[in-house]
């Protein structure tokens, strides 16, 4: 049985639909052991808590990156979490962090990067003028919304859009692709070539 950690610093959509699929046996043998925000007044807390998942609040202000850090891998590593999910949580890793758990942390973006990456991804796509735009779940790396690739999903931009239409829409993608993202790594059935994932064929 794998066991999922989730961060998260907000509203918590992508880790609700990772927890629906988990229930709904679309991502197999898994559970998540533990989710932490670094921000208690994160909605995302409390959807864990009334799912009766364990919840913790480890807060981040005032604290340097590392030490902080420190707490949280100290949390997940007692929940014997083997899969770190982020999902909305909005710190920066530090390398220590990255390295607690290699091509072990997945992250979700809502862009198709290497496009756009950093905040507001969707505004900032938006006003670039694209004419599509979508979403990327990808390994973490030392660098900020980097690592191999592992899904994209790509929607389309309507000329009756504005942000928040366009935000929309991706995140009805995101709450597919990271579920399928998931299920991809848990699986294991692949190789990286460079930062190309590649699925090995399935006998
Ligand atoms: C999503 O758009 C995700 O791609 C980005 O932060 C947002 C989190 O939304 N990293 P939610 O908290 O999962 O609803």
């Amino acid at each position: 049985m794998h066991s999922l950690g989730i961060l998260l610093s907000g509203r918590g959509s992508n880790f609700v639909s990772i927890a629906d699929s988990i229930d709904a046996r679309r991502i197999a043998d898994a559970r998540i052991s533990v989710v932490i925000s670094n921000r208690a007044e994160a909605t995302g807390i409390a959807s864990a808590r009334e799912r009766g998942l364990t919840a913790l609040v480890i807060p981040s202000k005032g604290k340097p990156r590392e030490a902080h850090d420190r707490e949280v891998v100290s949390a997940l590593k007692q929940h014997q979490v083997d899969l770190v999910c982020l999902a909305g949580y909005m710190r920066l890793l530090s390398p220590w962090f990255v390295q607690q758990f290699p091509r072990r942390i997945l992250n979700i973006h809502p862009s198709l990067l290497p496009a756009f990456p950093g905040l507001e991804a969707q505004e900032q796509a938006f006003v670039y003028g694209v004419k599509v735009s979508g979403c990327t779940v990808h390994f973490v790396d030392e660098e900020l919304d980097h690592g191999a690739i592992i899904v994209q999903k790509v929607v389309p931009v309507l000329d009756g859009d504005d942000e928040r239409t366009l935000a929309a829409r991706i995140l009805e993608q995101e709450h597919v692709a990271y579920p399928e993202a998931i299920n991809l790594v848990l699986r294991g059935n692949f190789e990286i070539l460079g930062r190309r994932l590649q699925v090995k064929n399935e006998k």
